[in-house]
């Protein structure tokens, strides 16, 4: 089983983190595809807990060489920040190689990233604010900068004067800001140049080598479906494919090669941020969820929006992924609820939709279909079988997988790294 994607089913933070962390013993690579800094993933290694932004979760398995793909945008200074940060906690990094075609995020994609915010008002998006959306932007209109730039002196300064041309009109006469001097930037990238060459290399060769090789290569999507830019809910979205057709083009493997798609999705659902969002709740259960949950960005500390599964959501997701196992993560969260309510379908304005509706308005409008199920109280942290969980669990699970359009293989039960339920081999 060589090539494994792995990706969000829902709006983010799932616990793609963890999954990762579980897989990573088996793996020999972790890809990272898609975003940059905007993700946040918490891994809890017996008492130690990483929160990492720009590097793959797997880093944190001895042994596994990490990837930074083609397809993400890269914060210098944050990498090096992350890298000098888990040395200095004894984690072994020098294994990373980051791919010569990766984007860059600079301090003029940052500062975009705020004013457009603040300028949208009303109609803001709720970004991480960290320069992600701009460099996508600059990578699609093609005046990117990416990281073989780096080591060419004339070329760089080439491409950040082409960058910054028409982004100093915006930003003095549009946005009342400073210009941004060609100069700072080039010389704060040049400043980067030799630590970064032993690592920039050609990462789609080196990973078709490793799977011609027979090695396991785990590609490790950031945000996640209902945050991709072509099938999220657009505008409330990333700017990157964060599905599983992310890690090919994002990566350079050919879709003939991945075997399994294993999409990660919480017992209920979450988002940071603005957008559509029908199972949303307002009420007690709502802050039940984030007081138990620690439902917190990882990224931005802003309190996540809660609401109950929602089954067309996770049913979109498999088809969109090809899902193949869905790890459900966070059921002890659920633990002391009198009835869970499960969203089946929706309805839109008296209509009922049993999938997810195309016209985003309609999905703005979206209420939700709910079906009742009974909830447990017994403590289910330590439960590492499925026969371990209470009949009314293993009820809400199983009711959910038939729903859900894909095998539930493993279930979370807790934040630490054994406190999980595996039903099927993810890997076999
Ligand atoms: P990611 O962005 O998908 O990697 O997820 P985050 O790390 O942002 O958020 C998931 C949070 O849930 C982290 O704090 C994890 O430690 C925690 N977590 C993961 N799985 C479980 C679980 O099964 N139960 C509980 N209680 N917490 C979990
Ligand atoms: P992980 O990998 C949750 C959300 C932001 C915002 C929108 C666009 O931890 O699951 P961006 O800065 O990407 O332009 O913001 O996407 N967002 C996330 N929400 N988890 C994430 O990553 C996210 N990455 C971006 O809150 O609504
Ligand atoms: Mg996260």
């Amino acid at each position: 089983m060589p090539a494994i994607v792995l990706i969000g089913a829902q709006w983010g933070d799932e616990g793609k983190g963890k999954a990762t962390d579980l897989l990573g013993p088996r793996v020999d690579y972790v890809v990272k595809f898609n975003g940059g800094n905007n993700a946040g993933h918490t891994v809890v290694v017996g008492d130690e807990k990483y929160a990492l932004h720009l590097l793959p979760s797997g880093i944190l398995t001895p042994g596994v060489t990490p990837i930074i793909a083609n397809g993400v945008v890269v914060d210098i200074e944050v990498l090096f920040d992350e890298l000098t940060a888990l040395s200095s906690r004894g984690v072994d990094v020098s294994k990373l190689r980051i791919s010569a075609n990766a984007h860059v995020i600079t301090q003029y994609h940052r500062t975009l990233d705020k004013v457009t915010e603040r300028f949208l008002g009303k109609r803001q998006i709720g970004t991480t604010g960290r320069g992600i959306g701009p460099a996508y932007a600059d990578k699609i209109n093609r005046v990117g900068i990416r990281m073989q730039d780096l080591f060419d002196e004339n070329i760089l300064r080439q491409k950040v004067e082409g960058a910054l041309d028409q982004k100093n009109h915006l930003l003095l006469k549009i946005y009342n800001r400073r210009a941004i001097g060609v100069d700072e930037i080039v010389d704060d990238l040049l400043s980067y140049a030799d630590r970064l060459r032993p690592m920039v290399t050609d990462t789609a060769l080196l990973l078709h080598q490793a799977l011609d090789a027979g090695d396991t290569v785990l590609f490790e999507g950031g945000q996640a479906t209902m945050l991709d830019v072509d099938h999220g809910t657009y505008p409330f979205v990333t700017s990157s494919n964060a599905t599983s057709g992310g890690a090919v083009t994002g990566s350079g493997i050919a879709p003939n090669r991945i075997d399994r798609v294993i999409a990660v999705v919480k017992a209920y659902t979450t988002r940071v941020g603005a957008g559509p969002f029908p199972t949303e709740l307002f009420d007690e259960s709502g802050e039940f969820l984030r007081a138990k949950g620690f439902e917190f960005g990882t990224t931005t500390g802003r309190p996540r929006r809660c609401g109950w599964y929602d089954a067309p959501i996770a049913r979109f997701t498999a088809r969109i992924n090809g899902v193949t196992d869905f790890v459900l993560t966070k059921l002890d969260v659920l633990t002391g609820l009198e009835t869970i309510p499960v969203c089946v379908a929706y309805d839109v304005d008296g209509e009922r939709f049993d999938e997810l509706p195309v016209n985003q308005s309609d999905f703005h409008h979206a209420t939700p279909i709910y079906e009742e199920f009974p909830g447990w109280s017994e403590d289910i942290t330590g439960a590492r079988t499925f026969d371990d969980l209470p009949k009314a669990a293993q009820d809400y699970v199983l009711a959910i997988e038939a729903m859900s359009g894909a095998r539930i293989s493993a279930i979370g039960v807790g934040p630490g790294r054994d406190a999980i339920v595996v039903r099927h081999d993810l890997l076999d």
